[in-house]
């Protein structure tokens, strides 16, 4: 089956899809972006995304392409022309094309691309394996709660995880603080069993699977707080763990090396991880 992806207004054969090489995002990574999960057909935590992408636009002033009550729409075609019932739907808006000076154009049509992909279904079983992250220092810009597809600092960052056979690596400020992952949030269990997470300002994405476990855990009544914690309370916390729309809530057993409590997946983690299940399932319950 041929993947088709949608630019600029067509639908288009996603081999052949292409923008001019004056696109402010190929110059300059001027443009923001979206992953959304697709599951069981559905999107999960369409609004959420549809909040950040606006508050991103905004950040930048990059104008929306089209009107924003007409994206739910064609994101939900480019998901049925792509047969996707478990995957992500990945959204990109530029500023658009315009001869090459750093300060904005006076005139450029924001450009808009949709594409969609197949994944693996969510199956809690094997999102319950643990995982190794590594620590590196924080080298991005001040701006990361604006999603921007300049994602270099985390590229590199993803790249030397890679190379040291983790999954993830966390980036750690001056300050000795964690701030979050090349591409997820996050979070432990700290020494004292509370549920600890960075607070949402412009050192971190505010991620919207953060968001929705946040608001599992006050269903819950468990014990949170939206604090900084140093790689050290991470390596002598009971429970580490990622979230993202890719990794849904992911368990963390070894940072840089040093294995996390037992070593095994952590229960709360699990617990979580069960209840964002429900969560996408209820969302997505009557989509085709
Ligand atoms: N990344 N922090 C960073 C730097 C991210 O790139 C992401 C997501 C997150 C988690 O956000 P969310 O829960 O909304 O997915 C946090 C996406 C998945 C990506 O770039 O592919």
């Amino acid at each position: 089956m041929s993947r088709i992806a949608y630019v600029n207004g067509r639908y288009v054969p996603h081999r052949s899809a292409a923008v001019h090489i004056d696109d402010r995002g190929y110059q300059f990574s001027d443009g923001v972006y979206e992953v959304i999960a697709v599951h069981n057909g559905g999107l999960v935590d369409e609004q959420g995304h549809m909040v950040r992408l606006e508050r991103s636009l905004n950040e930048l002033e990059i104008a929306w392409p089209i009107y924003p009550s007409a994206l739910g729409g064609i994101i939900r075609q480019v998901v049925r022309r792509n047969h996707v019932r478990d995957g992500i739907v990945y959204l990109q808006i530029t500023r658009g094309v315009a001869p090459r000076n750093h300060a904005f154009p006076d005139h450029s049509d924001s450009a808009l691309v949709i594409t969609a992909r197949r994944g693996t279904p969510f199956n809690a079983d094997q999102a319950r394996r643990g995982v190794e992250v590594i620590t590196i220092p924080e080298i991005r810009w001040k701006r990361r709660d604006i999603k921007t597809i300049s994602l270099l600092g985390n590229c590199l960052g993803k790249e030397q995880a890679v190379r040291a056979g983790a999954y993830e690596a966390w980036f750690v400020g001056d300050d000795g603080l964690v701030t979050e992952g090349t591409s997820s949030n996050a979070w432990i269990v700290d020494s004292a069993g509370v549920l600890r997470t960075r607070h949402a300002n412009t050192d971190i994405l505010n991620g919207i699977t953060r968001i929705s476990v946040l608001q599992i855990a006050r269903d819950l009544g468990l014990k949170f707080i939206e604090e900084p914690f140093s790689v050290a309370e991470a390596k002598a916390a009971r429970e580490a763990f990622v979230t993202s729309t890719t990794s849904f809530v992911k368990p963390v057993v070894k940072i840089d090396g040093e294995v996390i409590a037992d070593g095994k997946p952590g229960q709360l983690a699990a617990r979580l991880l069960a209840e964002y299940g429900h969560h996408m399932n209820r969302q997505t319950a009557d989509a085709k």
